[in-house]
């Protein structure tokens, strides 16, 4: 990769800026002053410093956060109560939310600046679960499960494909969805002649929240859980 290129992408300063950054020695590759901005660099084994600072190479940021009640999913920072608001200002401008939760659902969501995983992740065609703990006004009624399995009629041009509706008390309950319709869990209650009174979400593909994590905090995702979610399968 070119010398600017990975100074630009680092956010070091934009091409014309990072050249004057050149021009004035102030860069080195190893120990090396580096003197032409268009030099090309290993990215992963070269050591790249400005006025003795590492730069270290990341084209990709993960992260899972925590999100809290009263935060919006928007990719801009300046949105009403934005959850980028949340997260550090160093990254905050990378980064935008893999979907979107509605302001009063807590719970995971991963943040990304990588397009290709996030397409992959929201593709219909690519059905990739998502597991929410569900409180409810009322007991669930028999028959709940079995309607869930079945595709409920929300209101749209079709009904919902099959969930799965795991009961863990009258009240609270599991479900997995495999789609990412606007308000689904909660239309979906509705149709049951239900209400949501508390929703989280627990779980994407196989990234399960960090239950360590308080609300509002995130932490970056393992190497492990980024190749997870890239995973095909
Ligand atoms: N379903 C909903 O109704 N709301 C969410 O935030 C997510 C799924």
């Amino acid at each position: 990769m070119r010398l600017d290129k990975f100074l630009a992408n680092n956010n070091i300063g934009t091409r014309t800026e990072v050249k004057k950054l050149v021009k004035a020695g102030r860069v080195k590759v190893g120990d090396i002053v580096a003197k032409d901005s268009g030099m090309i660099i290993d990215e992963n084994n070269d050591c790249i410093t400005v006025d003795g600072k590492p730069i270290i190479y990341e084209a990709f940021y993960y992260i899972m956060l925590n999100k809290p009640s009263g935060f919006v999913c928007s990719a801009h920072e300046k949105g009403e109560n934005s959850i980028l608001q949340l997260i550090h200002e160093d990254y905050r401008n990378k980064l935008y939310p893999v979907g979107r939760l509605d302001k009063d659902t807590t719970g995971l969501v991963v943040l990304t600046n990588d397009g290709a995983m996030t397409h992959e992740l929201l593709s219909p065609a690519k059905h990739v679960d998502k597991m929410y703990y569900v409180t409810l006004l009322k007991p669930l009624k028999s028959g709940d499960k079995e309607k869930f399995e079945s595709g409920l009629d929300i209101g749209d041009d079709k009904p919902t494909k099959p969930a799965k509706l795991v009961p863990i008390s009258d009240n609270i309950c599991n479900v997995i969805i495999h789609e990412g319709r606007f308000h689904q869990i909660k239309r979906m209650f509705e149709a049951l002649d239900n209400e949501v009174v508390a929703l989280k979400r627990l779980k994407m593909k196989n990234l399960e929240l960090d239950e360590s994590l308080g609300l509002g905090e995130y932490r970056r995702l393992t190497e492990a859980e980024i190749e997870d979610l890239k995973n095909n399968k």
